[in-house]
């Protein structure tokens, strides 16, 4: 069986540490890579963390984790409340998908309640900052004992 855990960031998270901090805090998407590369490590699983502004270059990662990983942990970022295309090619996998968000999208805007990503994940985690991440992760582990 696969031992990597794709990790896939949506547009704009390569702002993180700059972007609203206020929402996002202070972590950069390095920090992250390096917080998910331990805890993956510690639970005796490889990754692969990506992170695209470009909705297609997200499907191909996807479509790759098919082939590759154990399971796939997903913050499209807006991506979440726009994509079919996301939608299409996370429904087409059959290993675990966890949606993860920093903030609590259902919080938020009004068109932040729309997750096209939810409706094919085995489950959500949002609202814990950086550490939805790391929860992510052990959640996808868990699934796969
Ligand atoms: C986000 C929430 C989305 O609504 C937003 O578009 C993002 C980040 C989060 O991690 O909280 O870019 O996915």
């Amino acid at each position: 069986m696969a031992n990597t855990i794709y990790i896939l960031n949506g547009p704009n998270l390569n702002l993180l540490g700059t972007r609203e901090p206020e929402i996002y805090g202070n972590a950069t998407l390095a920090d992250i890579k390096t917080a998910c590369a331990a805890r993956c490590k510690s639970r005796g699983y490889g990754m692969s963390f990506h992170q695209s502004n470009i909705e297609g270059e997200i499907v191909e990662h996807i479509q790759e984790a098919g082939c590759k990983a154990a399971a796939v942990i997903i913050n499209a970022a807006a991506y979440t409340h726009t994509s079919v295309a996301l939608y299409d090619s996370l429904k087409a996998l059959s290993i675990p998908v966890i949606e993860v968000h920093i903030s609590q999208p259902a919080a938020r805007e009004a068109f932040r309640g729309t997750s096209y990503i939810a409706p094919v994940a085995t489950g959500s985690i949002s609202g814990f900052g950086t550490n939805s991440y790391l929860l992510a992760i052990d959640a996808a582990i868990d699934t796969l004992l």
